[in-house]
């Protein structure tokens, strides 16, 4: 059987997708992200989309135009993607959190632009949820796919994700790597399911690897 080439392999399913930064504002000026094109997500989506799926894309902010025939809505902070993730929960057959969601969120947001002075600032952050997570708690039917940026122990620490989210399957790339880091058109990614295999592949085109993660939630999950 030949990858990615079967035109409705996704007929009846519904895809939820989350991607790119969330921003967490800091004061009127100024935020914190994370190093993110939402390109990985955008390709999910319309990869999903091109085979059948029905898709809804939760996205932070990007540059990207909404894919076409895509339920696309936005968010800015991770508080108001976690709000809308949990309105799908029990909702949809495939949940893939392609996000780079902030960790943390800081404490306070001054409603006046902070003005400098001569002192060190210390911002203090609290933690946001783990959309994820909280997703995989019940997950019921919903087939959950969750992604691992690492920098270090790349398998080992995407492995532990699986257990700690109650994943169904993780993909994991090393953002140091030539060719798998952020902004670019392509990734090297591993694929790894809840039994632990794990299947390591080429630098590919991020649309290519959106099929081949297509493939692996097909062949593990949709009959
Ligand atoms: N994720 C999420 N909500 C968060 C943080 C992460 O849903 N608040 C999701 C991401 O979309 C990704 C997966 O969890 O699919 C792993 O994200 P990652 O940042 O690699 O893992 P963390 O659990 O946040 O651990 P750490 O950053 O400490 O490595
Ligand atoms: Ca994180």
């Amino acid at each position: 059987e030949l990858l990615g080439t079967e035109k409705n392999d996704y007929d009846g399913i519904t895809v939820l997708v989350t991607a790119g930064p969330t921003v967490e504002p800091i004061d009127p000026v100024r935020y914190i992200t994370n190093r993110s094109s939402g390109k990985m997500g955008f390709e999910i989506a319309k990869a999903a989309k091109s085979r059948g799926a029905k898709v809804i894309l939760i996205s932070g902010p990007t540059s990207i135009e909404d894919p076409v025939d895509v339920e696309t809505i936005h968010v800015n902070t991770a508080l108001e993607m976690y709000n809308v993730v949990m309105k799908f929960k029990g909702k949809v057959d495939v949940f893939i959190g392609a996000a780079a969601v902030a960790d943390y969120r800081p404490a306070i947001y001054e409603v006046n632009k902070i003005k400098k002075s001569d002192d060190a600032l210390v911002l203090k952050l609290v933690r946001n949820p783990d959309i994820l997570y909280e997703f995989g708690k019940e997950k019921g039917n919903t087939f959950l796919v969750g992604f691992a940026a690492e920098t270090e122990n790349l398998i080992e620490s995407a492995k532990a994700k699986i257990i700690r989210k109650n994943l169904d399957l993780i993909v994991a790339n090393d953002v140091l790597k030539e060719g798998a880091g952020f902004s670019g058109d392509t990734n090297i990614v591993n694929i790894i399911d809840k039994n632990m295999n794990v299947k390591e592949y080429p630098l590919m085109s991020k649309t290519d690897v959106a099929h081949v993660i297509l493939d692996e939630i097909k062949n593990l999950f949709i009959r």
